[in-house]
């Protein structure tokens, strides 16, 4: 029985994991070596059969992900120069996510993981995006503040150890990936809408005054739905009126009202709380003028910041593959009763 094979495991000092994550649009697959070293790393995306839609349509996301799991993984096994033989344990993200979605990634890793006898894995995509900064700084320890910006979470965290978070605060509605992504929409931009805003803000200034989100007061936390309003509003006013407005500008101003709280808080965060290293991890990181934004704010205050490459910001498996090893580490296997889930807690 599977059961006995995991109760007589021991658990490897440098393991190699196989890592998969299928939470949303991406099919991912990586090989990551002792938590911290990338041997490969595929993302086969759907995306773009999204775009007519607005956004992503989960029976769409799902069937591709049937189409396209095998040929992630068989491309990262062999892009990393090994063979399955060599693989000590599949990590797989069994949350938070589109639950069709999901379980593809869980049927595929339970079957691999069964049929290779090796263990599964569970890891919670959240974490994962917090830990794609240990891929990035192989020297990186807890503590140090995590900011987290995606497409379904905004929060700033004390990643106090490897696995002991404290959340200081979180969206209170819309998420800031969420919220760019509506924006798009009324701009007119396509899906995924944070990367076309950017590129759009860059031919614009920062000139409307959109309300600054709970700046100065609501603690760590941030609210985004009344800054989506504003947008919304001036915008159909404009279009009611027929009269023209700046794409780009309002493009570039909701881009700074969104990012510059969440730099300025992650380094609140460290001031109050006398650490001196910021990581941040999510979609929204990708985001250059954030990036610019935390570099620029952490200079200026002496603390060191990890940055993900941008590639380990949106979705991918070698996030999954690092957090994956901190779980081995931990003995958290799952059995073939593993379930997707599509929210789980931090
Ligand atoms: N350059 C960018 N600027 C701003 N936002 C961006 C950029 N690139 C991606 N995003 C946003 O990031 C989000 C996607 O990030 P990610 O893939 O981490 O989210 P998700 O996996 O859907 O949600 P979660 O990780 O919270 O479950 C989208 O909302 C997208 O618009
Ligand atoms: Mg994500």
């Amino acid at each position: 029985m599977y059961q006995d094979i995991l109760k007589n495991y021991k658990i490897k000092e440098n393991p190699v994991i196989l890592a998969i994550e299928s939470s949303c649009d991406e099919t991912a697959a990586s090989i990551v070596k002792n938590g911290r070293e990338i041997l490969s790393s595929k993302i086969i995306s759907s995306c773009k059969e999204h775009i007519r839609f607005g956004g992503v349509v989960p029976e769409i996301a799902s069937r591709a992900h049937t189409a396209a799991i095998s040929i992630a993984v068989e491309e990262a096994v062999k892009a990393s120069g090994l063979t399955l033989g060599d693989i000590d344990a599949v990590a797989v993200t069994y949350g938070a996510g589109l639950l069709g979605a999901l379980l593809v990634g869980v049927s595929y890793a339970k079957t691999l993981a069964y049929s290779i006898k090796i263990p599964l894995v569970p890891v919670s995509h959240i974490r994962g995006h917090l830990s794609a900064a240990y891929l990035s700084d192989k020297e990186l320890k807890p503590p140090f503040v995590s900011l987290l910006a995606s497409g379904g979470h905004t929060a700033v965290i004390i990643v106090k150890d490897y696995t002991e978070y404290k959340i200081l605060g979180q969206t209170m509605d819309d998420a800031a990936g969420e919220a760019f992504d509506k924006v798009a929409r009324v701009l007119g931009l396509n899906y995924p809408g944070g990367p076309n805003i950017e590129k759009l803000a860059k031919e614009g200034t920062s000139s409307v005054a959109f309300p600054k989100m709970l700046h100065g007061n609501g603690g760590y936390n941030f609210s985004y739905s009344g800054l989506k309003t504003a947008v919304i509003n001036y915008v159909h006013r404009f279009e009611m009126t027929g009269e023209n407005y700046n794409r780009a500008d309002v493009a570039a101003s909701f881009q700074s009202a969104a990012l510059d709280i969440l730099a300025e808080k992650a380094a609140e965060a460290c001031s109050e709380y006398n650490l001196s290293t910021i990581t941040a991890g999510g979609g929204v990181v990708a985001n250059g003028y954030l990036r610019e934004k935390l570099t620029a704010l952490c200079s200026k205050r002496g603390y060191k910041l990890i940055l993900p490459e941008k590639i380990l910001c949106t979705d991918n498996a070698a996030m999954i593959g690092a957090e994956g090893y901190i779980q081995y580490k931990n003995g958290n296997f799952a059995g073939m009763d593993l379930n997707a889930s599509a929210r789980v807690e931090l």
